[in-house]
């Protein structure tokens, strides 16, 4: 497919497919979840599709067969084949910024080839990769030491978005398969808070900072980068030479990174064609990989580049990140549903749907199409959630009996990382409870039965019909890391794909970051400064400098 073709596809809403999703929804108004179980006995193992070590149960959802006949319908007929093979190829499917997407070539295998503008992108990535593992091994050996010749203790990451949100999720997932000997630190907030915590008990001497950022021009990472080189020269009476030993360069900014006063020899590079949230398994990792050491981090490559395949061969209907996507778009567009609850019931996932949020929203929170016009229709939900069972005993009250829907997915690993007692089956136990209870509940009926007086029953009601999908997965690995992680990723894809917007722009972030930095000097000036913003803005603008003791 091409990208004019990409652009030109007819409105959404005007497709066919479209139209008849839209008669169906009102079809299947009155039908409940216990209505599609109870018409079909064997539901739960037909609704449900098993690849490289995920069980994914989709059955309690509001689908039929015809809802998903005309799902699958709706994605044949919005191209999103042909859109996913000019991803793979490395078309310049990013319009608005002229770019290639191929965050599939930064775990390809050593021998694929992947062109952009003709040339075989994958030997770079893997000579990328070896320096990674250098560098790594030499801190995790003690090899490479510190300015005072002391051997590297602690890795700080200063990195913001998709430069921390990856690599910090990455961490505490797989701590358990982390090098214990070493501290690794993420600061990503402008706020001083963040750094001056983070660096609080840590020795300068033993210490070396990860900048971390595509660009290496935005504020907060700079920032805290130029902080942190503060606090270094601090413990070394300000001798200039001692950065070289303290800080290292992730970027695909060469230029930058030597104007900051880094080495590019200590620079770890990626391109343009990889987005900032789709960047965790590129140099970004860095962090991850000092952390597994490189064999670790090639298994969570693995896993990404398992799920490529995956993605990337199998028939739609048999297709993971695809069936999720339909059954979430059927959501957002033909029920309403404004949110997306990402429920893992691991601690070791605690930041998983914090990298989801800025996954999806970042990626398809977009009301412009393609084409330029303005969308016709719903685009991405609100991503939020936290670990269960924490979320069990504050958010759930509202999932079980609010007003909203609110789709969830439920994340859960058969094989528990640390085995101690009977934790893991009681872990399991409350997502499998969790998830019958929201889909079946409990009638009024049910509950005066029981004998609850008539008055309190409707206050104990579950009315159910509360749509989940329960991925039980293996075990939490390096490579299902990875797996779970590109399925998200595919799945952005394929719903970013038919609603017709560029899922690799975020144009959205720019105003704001420009009015910051205009308001930088507004807000430091030692004389008052002249103010043109909304009265709003300017009052609070004044009362901060009043706060602060300042004219
Ligand atoms: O402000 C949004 C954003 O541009 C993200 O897309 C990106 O991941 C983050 O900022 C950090 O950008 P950089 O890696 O260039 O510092």
């Amino acid at each position: 497919m091409s990208v004019r073709s990409l652009i030109d596809r007819p409105r959404l809403d005007q497709l066919p497919e479209w139209k008849a999703l839209a008669r169906h929804r009102k079809s299947m108004a009155k039908t409940s979840i216990a209505d599609l179980f109870a018409a079909d006995p064997r539901r739960g193992s037909k609704y449900s599709t098993e690849a490289l070590g995920i069980h994914f149960d989709w059955s309690k959802h509001l689908v039929s067969n015809e809802t998903m006949k005309l799902l699958f319908a709706l994605a044949k007929a919005s191209g999103v084949e042909g859109h996913r093979k000019a991803m793979f190829k490395g078309e310049k499917i990013n319009i608005t910024e002229d770019r290639a997407v191929l965050h599939t070539a930064l775990r390809a295998p050593a021998d694929a080839v992947i062109k952009v503008d003709g040339e075989n992108v994958v030997p770079a990535v893997h000579d990328v990769l070896r320096r990674m593992g250098t560098f790594s091994n030499q801190i995790r050996s003690g090899k490479w030491k510190g300015h005072s010749g002391k051997a590297i203790k602690n890795i700080v990451n200063i990195g913001i978005g998709g430069s921390d949100l990856g690599p910090a999720m990455a961490y505490d997932a797989l701590r358990k398969y982390s090098s214990r000997d070493l501290t690794i630190r993420f600061v990503s907030n402008v706020d001083a808070n963040d750094f001056y915590e983070k660096t609080l008990d840590l020795d300068p001497t033993e210490t070396l900072f990860i900048v971390c950022s595509k660009t290496f021009t935005t504020l907060e990472t700079m920032t805290n980068a130029h902080t942190a080189r503060k606090w270094i020269l601090k413990a070394f009476d300000g001798d200039a030479a001692a950065s070289a030993k303290h800080f290292v360069a992730v970027s695909t900014n060469a230029d930058e990174v030597a104007k900051f006063g880094i080495d590019t020899k200590n620079m770890f590079g990626f391109w343009d064609w990889v987005g900032g949230r789709y960047s965790m398994d590129s140099a970004v990792g860095l962090s991850t990989m000092v952390a597994l050491g490189p064999k670790g981090f090639r298994e969570l490559l693995d896993g990404f580049h398992d799920m490529d395949e995956h993605f990337r061969s199998t028939p739609m209907t048999r297709n993971l990140p695809v069936i999720q996507a339909l059954i979430g778009l059927w959501y957002a567009d033909f029920w309403d549903a404004g949110t997306v609850a990402i429920l893992p019931y691991d601690q070791y996932l605690d930041r998983f749907s914090a990298y989801l949020q800025q996954l999806e929203m970042e990626s398809n929170g977009k009301h412009t199409r393609l084409n330029g016009k303005h969308v016709k229709w719903g685009t991405c939900p609100a991503i939020w959630g936290q670990p269960g069972t924490n979320g069990q005993h504050a958010f759930y009250q509202m999932i079980h009996q609010g007003t909203r829907l609110v789709p969830a997915d439920f994340i859960v690993f058969a094989d528990p990382v640390n085995k101690i007692g009977d934790h893991h089956d009681k872990l399991v136990a409350n997502v499998f409870a969790q998830t019958e209870a929201l889909a079946f509940g409990k009638s009024v009926a049910e509950i005066e039965a029981e004998g609850v007086p008539a008055w309190l029953a409707p206050h104990k009601e579950m009315e159910g019909n509360r749509p989940t999908s329960t991925f039980l997965c293996d075990k939490l690995t390096p490579r299902m890391l990875g797996r779970l992680i590109a399925q998200y990723e595919h799945k952005v894809f394929v719903q970013g794909s038919i609603w017709q917007i560029n899922s690799f722009d975020q144009w959205g972030v720019e105003l704001g970051k420009k009015m910051a930095q205009a308001m930088i000097p507004e807000l430091k000036s030692k004389d008052r400064p002249k103010l043109a913003h909304d009265s709003s803005t300017n009052t609070l603008i004044r009362k901060y400098r009043d706060l602060r003791g300042r004219k």
